[in-house]
């Protein structure tokens, strides 16, 4: 079994399609183990896309990520984060195979409805970083 955090970003939870988003997630399989309503600050941001840190996008991305509530969620699967990448389709929505959550419900490369780790070691960070090892611990 593997770990992977995913989350529904503001834009998606602003036009209300965290439902639909949960309901793609249950239907792949996935165990949810941990899952949160967070408003993330500027700061946090910035510090959970660190690695973008140099990127040209990267003020703009930690503005939108921190402009309203995102949902956090540790979904667990055999081979989950290849799994919820593959769900969830290319960053860009124009971009992304029909049917994925990215194609269905983003708007733009930023504001693509959904993020996932995107190896094991960034799974542990991410995970880390919304949900303590005791919320995890008993599931
Ligand atoms: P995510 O999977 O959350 O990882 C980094 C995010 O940066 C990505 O999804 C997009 O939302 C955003 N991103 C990546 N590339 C670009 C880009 N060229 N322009 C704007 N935002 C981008």
């Amino acid at each position: 079994m593997e770990r992977t955090l995913a989350i529904i970003k503001p834009d998606a939870v602003a036009a209300q399609h965290v439902g639909a988003i949960l309901q793609r997630i249950e239907g792949a399989g996935f165990e949810i183990r941990a899952m949160r309503l967070v408003r993330l600050s500027r700061a946090d941001a910035e510090g959970f896309y660190a690695v973008h840190r140099e990127r040209p996008f990267f003020g703009s991305l930690t503005a939108f990520m921190s402009s309203g509530p995102a949902v956090a969620l540790a979904l667990e699967a055999p081979e989950a984060i290849r799994k919820w990448r593959e769900l969830m389709g290319a960053t860009d929505p124009a971009k992304a195979d029909a049917g994925t959550i990215r194609r269905d419900f983003g708007g733009s490369i930023e504001h693509n409805a959904t993020h996932g780790s995107d190896a094991p070691e960034t799974a542990a960070f991410e995970l880390a970083y919304f949900f303590a090892g005791v919320e995890l611990a008993g599931t």
